[in-house]
């Protein structure tokens, strides 16, 4: 008997997808360095003018004294804790109940540093200022990340942002902020990236998610923060000897979609609409506030899934390569737009979204 396609098979062998940039291929580096240099130094152990140049470039861009290239962002945002944790000391920090660090990371921040967390808010919304003054108890620093990723990428108003500053700072509590995907949420709050790092005391954004490196994240701050977490950064081992692959992907992918989050942002909104035309759909947030969204469907994972791959075979289009169970009768994806969705032509987006209907409402029926 012929073993049965896969989704993720079926996925990789349709000619248009309608989320993110490209292939996890290695074309990645090769597109980058055909354009360089051979003759172009190596950065040794933290050094030399290939990390410091890029290192200075993000550190203007986000408005701060200082910035630092690190392997990920979840070293990078462990080490920020650990620093502001001991500055104040009080190893106790607060962040969203489904923030990276506390449900990716396997409880680094309590196993490698001893730092406890409160979490605020409830897993169906974002942090508000009203969660901030309800604390009892004393912490060091608020972590807050935009957008909230696992609920659809939702954020507070800058109004609500703007508060939450005011009064970190009045109550002498750090505010660091998880900007994994800070470029594309300025678009919505119609800020620079410095105006929006300006809130905080301390800010990591991620070199790979909508920039589009292979890997790596820079932290930014003041000088006598980043002094310290480039100490901590040799302490974890993370001073490779050199990082040029992932600093001058970084750079270049950088430079080449620094302009484009807007564009993302508009698409995300049009996507989201056909999305919420369709017969069980509904997206979180219903209109999105960056290039990111969930789309729910009030179907099984295992027959959303056999929908999904038939649309991949049928229309040559691929709309998710994968789905997960919210419960018994429902499930979910995510959808980050990148530059693959300007390559899909117009009737072809039309037809697919008709396709998906018809075959929802009719599993809807079974
Ligand atoms: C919101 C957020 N914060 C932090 C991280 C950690 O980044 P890294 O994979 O570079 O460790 C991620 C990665 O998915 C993320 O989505």
């Amino acid at each position: 008997m012929e073993d049965q396609k896969t989704l993720l098979q079926a996925f990789n062998q349709t000619t248009y997808q309608l989320a993110g940039h490209s292939k996890r291929d290695i074309r990645q580096l090769q597109l980058v360095f055909q354009e360089l240099d051979g003759d172009l130094q190596a950065d040794v152990y933290g050094t030399g003018a290939v990390i410091e140049n890029f290192q200075h470039k993000m550190a203007k861009y986000l408005g701060k004294e200082s910035a630092v290239f690190f392997p990920s962002g979840t070293m990078a945002q462990q080490i920020a804790m650990r620093i502001w944790s001991e500055e104040k000391g009080i190893n106790r920090v607060a962040y969203h109940p489904l923030c990276h660090l506390e449900i990716h990371e396997e409880e680094g921040l309590r196993k490698l540093h001893g730092i406890d967390a409160v979490l605020l808010a409830d897993k169906h919304r974002v942090i508000a200022l009203d969660d901030v003054l309800g604390m009892t108890e004393e912490i060091s620093c608020l972590l807050l990340e935009l957008p909230q990723r696992e609920i659809g990428g939702q954020l507070p108003s800058y109004e609500e942002l703007q508060a939450i500053s005011r009064h970190c700072k009045e109550k002498g509590i750090r505010l660091h902020l998880d900007g994994a995907r800070l470029l594309e949420i300025l678009p919505y709050y119609q800020k620079t990236a410095e105006e929006v790092c300006a809130l905080f005391d301390s800010v990591y954004i991620s070199m790979y998610k909508g920039v589009g490196g292979i890997a790596g994240a820079i932290l930014a701050g003041d000088e006598t923060f980043t002094k310290e977490a480039v100490i901590w950064k040799r302490r974890h081992g993370g001073d490779l000897i050199s990082l040029y692959p992932y600093i001058l992907t970084a750079e270049a992918n950088f430079e080449a979609r620094k302009g484009k989050f807007g564009e993302y942002y508009e698409q995300a909104k049009d996507l989201a609409g056909r999305y919420n035309q369709c017969h069980g759909v509904t997206t979180i947030p219903a209109v999105p506030v960056s290039n990111m969204f969930h789309v729910h469907v009030r179907l099984p994972k295992e027959r959303f899934e056999q929908i999904l791959l038939s649309i991949c075979e049928e229309t040559g289009v691929g709309i998710s390569h994968y789905a997960r169970k919210v419960d018994e009768h429902s499930s979910y994806y995510e959808v980050s737009i990148g530059d693959r969705y300007a390559n899909v032509p117009a009737e072809k987006l039309a037809s697919v979204f008709q396709v998906l209907d018809q075959k929802l409402r009719e599993a809807c029926q079974e």
